[in-house]
Formats: structure tokens, sequence, C-alpha cells
């Protein structure tokens, strides 16, 4: 398997500074009136420097990546980089990684059985060369935006010919010009029967439809790297579960796969822990893969609470996401899938926008950039002390109660320390409550979350059961809200830390709040061990 530095080495360039402030980019670059410079990642605040102002160094997202030793990229809008000029600006200053958002699926670049239409395509990589940015295709085989030609009606023989036509063709045409490739794109799905996607590719070819279209890629360009790309794998659960198993075996049997993709379409009211998916990068680079974070965006509208306490949880949310990235080795690229909330691909249809990237519709910088700065800079977010009265138990069931069945604090058996049991469970929502969280709460924000859990049936024989946590909104003239934190599928009778990261915020003040701890069957015991929920500030 080529290694990454001797064929692609991390395009390590300080960043393009605009010497004539306002000037466009695309002129300074025709005149070569612009300098190289390598600015402060620390700094950086604020918005970009306004034509009032002599414009104070701005350390652009790739000269901060750079200095972290990995790619931070975007995916591109080929009309917009076609018709925007203020695009195309801020695209060539903060990114040296380019995808293109779509015009390099199969159906826009083969809308016809082999008559190929590149020049979008060709528009975003001649871009990126004439700015010193790499590029990532993306993708060959997805069962979304395929051609009309690709259907159902083909035999398994005549789409296996074409799709592999199509991969020869494409990385033919741009041997040498794009550095990586998204072989193949989302084709996991727990829901269904097989774990596999249901897709055409897999109704007519089966899942050997996934080798097969890396190992085309590969004997038609030694040198290009190959990824995996994969959405809503962030958690440890079945579903990154499921893919690591799937790669895994491909990789016993020497199918060239570099790398995979964690797309990271994450919500800011609800989102993996900074543990979860440290642990999740680690274990696929421990494969020998490269991890990529391919697809960032954090949508906002979920979680209640006004702009401003939403846009914050935002930027931790980015932040959580870049500095796991930034502290991983295997982790090389981060790639945001958009980079102003002006052409997102998730419309603001909604009355509250849902904002997701890291500049507003004027270009303006949000909290978000500041969000990634920090993750670039390998700040992870802060997490301050554990609001939670006797998380450990020590004191017994002070401050603990439950909904249902009884409660037992003693040690816990397997791990240190104390556990509280909730015995003779009649029904899936008793669970272990800690009320009155009103005080440490009512101010929102953003919370990481972590327990240990234990369940275990009467006779141990518990094969596997779910856990949830969440925060209850309570008010006198509304239902009760809840507010999901963290949920696991949990191996009976073995202890497991489920984690989570919430952000917190409120369109009417509660009249109280309480942690509640529930999820399996009635007749099997839940036991939980050391309790925290941390607020987390950038
Ligand atoms: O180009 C046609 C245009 O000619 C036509 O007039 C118009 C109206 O039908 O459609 C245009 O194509 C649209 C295309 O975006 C370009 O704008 C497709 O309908 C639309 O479905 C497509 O949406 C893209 C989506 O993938 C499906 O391909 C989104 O922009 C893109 O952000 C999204 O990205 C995916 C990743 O590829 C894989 N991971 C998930 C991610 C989000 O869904």
């Amino acid at each position: 398997m080529p290694t990454f530095d001797s064929r692609w080495p991390a395009l390590n360039t300080c960043r393009l500074r605009l010497a004539t402030p306002g000037a466009s980019l695309l002129m300074l670059v025709a005149a070569g009136g612009f300098a190289a410079g390598c600015g402060n990642p620390e700094s950086g605040n604020g918005n970009r420097p306004d034509a009032g102002h002599e414009p104070q160094p701005t350390p652009a997202l790739r000269e901060a990546a750079s200095r972290a030793g990995i790619l931070i990229g975007t995916a591109v809008d080929a009309r917009a980089l076609a018709m925007d000029e203020e695009y195309a600006e801020l695209l060539a200053l903060e990114f040296d990684y380019v995808t293109p958002e779509n015009v390099t699926k199969w159906e826009p670049l083969e809308p016809t059985d082999d008559a190929y239409a590149w020049e979008s395509a060709d528009s975003i990589v001649d871009f990126a060369e004439a700015h010193d940015q790499a590029v990532k295709g993306h993708t060959f085989v997805w069962h979304r935006q395929l051609p009309r030609w690709v259907t159902s009606t083909m035999t398994a023989e005549e789409l296996s010919a074409a799709l592999k036509a199509h991969i020869e063709t494409t990385l033919e045409r741009y041997r040498g010009r794009i550095r990586a490739w998204d072989v193949v794109n989302e084709a996991v799905d727990v829901a269904s029967a097989s774990g596999y996607t249901e897709s055409v590719f897999y109704d007519k070819l089966g899942p050997s439809y996934i080798e097969d279209a890396f190992r085309w890629a590969r004997a038609a360009d030694p040198e290009v790297l190959l990824f995996y790309n994969e959405v809503g794998i962030e958690r440890m659960g079945p579903k990154s579960d499921f893919t690591y198993e799937m790669l895994k075996e491909l990789l016993e049997r020497d199918v060239p796969i570099d790398g995979i993709g964690f797309q990271s379409h994450v919500s800011t009211h609800r989102y993996p822990s900074l543990t979860d998916l440290q642990a999740n990068l680690r274990r696929f680079a421990e494969l020998g893969l490269s991890v990529n974070i391919s697809e960032l965006d954090a949508r906002t509208v979920l979680m209640p609470g006004d702009r401003e306490e939403r846009w914050l949880a935002q930027r931790i949310a980015f932040q959580q996401v870049v500095s796991a990235c930034v502290g991983e080795p295997a982790c090389e690229a981060v790639t945001l899938w958009g980079f102003t909330d002006k052409y997102s691909w998730i419309h603001d249809d909604t009355p509250e926008p849902e904002a997701p990237l890291i500049f507003d519709h004027d270009y303006e910088r949000k909290p978000s950039y500041d969000g990634v700065l920090d993750g670039l800079a390998g700040k992870y977010p802060q997490q301050g002390d554990n609001l939670i009265h006797n998380g450990d138990f020590g004191d017994g069931t002070d401050s603990w109660s439950v909904s249902g069945g009884t409660l037992e604090v003693a040690s816990a058996q397997g791990r240190s320390g104390n556990a509280a049991c909730v015995n003779e469970r009649s029904e899936a929502e008793d669970g272990l409550i800690q009320a009155n969280l009103l005080d440490v709460l009512h101010g929102g924000g953003a919370f990481s979350f972590s327990a240990w859990v234990r369940v275990a049936g009467d006779s141990d024989a518990t094969d596997a059961a779910s856990v949830e946590a969440a925060l209850i909104v309570k008010r006198s003239d509304a239902d009760d809200d809840e507010r999901s934190i963290a949920s696991s599928v949990v191996v009976g009778g073995e202890w497991k830390q489920v984690t989570g990261y919430l952000g917190l915020g409120f369109e009417e003040p509660p009249e109280n709040i309480e942690l509640v701890i529930y999820g399996p069957a009635s007749g099997i015991a839940l036991c939980v061990s050391d309790v925290q929920l941390r607020p987390v500030s950038p």
C-alpha cells in the first residue's frame, strides 16, 4: 500500500495573503500582487479586515492547518465558484484541499453512457492547481445522483462493466491531478437486513462491488489515494462497528483501501462525544487506514435557545471534531461540507436558518470559524467541574432517586468505587434520576456527559440492552421536554462508558431540569457508576 508522504506530501504552503486589501484575489494572482505569509494561528478572532482599517494578520485556516500538519478542505459548489468572486477569493485564501460537492459524481460526469461532461470538474481542478490546493474526488459509487442510464434494468455484467469503465476513464483523465478519491460512499445501512445499503449496486452485484471498485481504481492509478466514505459513524455503535468489520475484512484480503472518511454531518443539540470520536478514529487508524473528517457541518435549529447560544454550541462542535482529528496521528485532513451558509446543501427554509457552516451569507466569520481555528491549534474544548451531585455514589443514594424499581448503592462489581443499581424494573422507563439540576443548568450551554453502565438480567444472561441518558426539561405549562444526551447498546454483564455531548438552550425558562438514565427492558437490572455532566467551553 503506497505511503502518504511518498505519493502526496501534505501541501506545506503558507497562506496567500492579500497585499492590497479589497482587491480581488484573482486579480492579485494575475498581477502577482500577493505575498505568502504564515500568520499566527493563535490570533484571528473577529471578522475579516474591513476597508476602514489596516488589515490585521488573519490566520487563514490553511496556515493553521499547515502548522497542525493536516489539510483543511471544503466541498466546492462549481456554480458558486464560477459566478461568485467573493466565494472564489475565500476558497483560495482559507483552504488547501477541495472536494467537488457534486460535479465529480457519476451523473454530472457521465450523463450519457460513455459521453463525459468534464468542464465543471475541470474548473475546480484548474482552480485548485492555480491556488496550490489538493483535490479529493467525490464519488465513484453512490446510490444517489446516478445517471439516468444506470438503472436496475441493466444486467449485473452491464452494470459492472459500466462502473469499471467510469472509474477507469475518470482516473485516467485526472491522473496526477487529483490526490484522493472517495471510491465508495455510504455502502452501510444497519437498518437493512444485510447491513449493506440496498442500492442498484448491492442488488445486482452483492457486496463484492465494493472490493471490485477499489481494485479497478488501484489498477487504473497506482498512486491515487483510495478512500471509503461513510455517514453517521462518529459514535461507537452498530453502524461504526459494521463499517469497521467490513473494512477489516476487506483489508485482510488486501483490497487496496488507503483511508476512511467520517462525514461528520452533526447537530449542535446532540453530538457524539470527544471520547467516542477519538476511539473511533483510533480503531480505524489501527487497521492501517488514514482517517479524514470528510463532510463536516453542524446544524443548529434543533437546539432550542437564541442564536448566540446555538452558534456558541456550534463553535464548540466544530472545535471538538477538528481537535479530535488533529489529536489523531492518522487523521490527515478535515473537509467542511461547504464554508458559507449562503450555499450549504442544508437549505435555510426553516424559520430560523440551520446556518451549518463557518461563514454567514455575507461571508462574515461566525464563532464556528474560531472553533475550527481552536481545533487546528489542537485545543480541545474545555470541560468544567462535574455538575452532578454525588456522581460517584460515594455518599450512597444522596441526590438520587428512581422512577420505578428499587435503588441500591453498593461497591461496583468489576469496577472501582460504588455503583447505583436499579433492580425490580418493570418497564424501560424505570431508571435513575437526579432531579433539581435547574440551579446549575438554567443558563444553558454545551455539556459533555459520561457514565459507566452495566445491565444484567436475572441470570446475567442478558445479551444486550439499550441505555439512554437524557435531560428532562420540565415546565408547568407544557409537557416534559426530553433532551437526549447519549444512547448506547450495552452487552449484558459488562461495564461500558456511555458518553455524549449536548447543546442546551431554552425557548422559555424551565421550572426544573433532571437527569435520567434508563432504557433496558423490564426485568433487567441497570447499574450506573461515575456519572459526569460537565459544562464545555471553547
Ligand atoms: O445540477 C442540477 C440542476 O441542473 C437542476 O436544475 C437542479 C434541480 O433539479 O438539480 C441540480 O442537481 C442537484 C445537485 O445537488 C447540484 O445542485 C441535485 O438535484 C441535488 O440532489 C444535489 O444535492 C447534493 C446531494 O449530495 C445529492 O447528490 C447536495 O448538493 C450535496 O451537498 C450532497 O452531498 C452529499 C455527499 O455527496 C455525500 N454525503 C452526504 C452529503 C449530503 O447529502
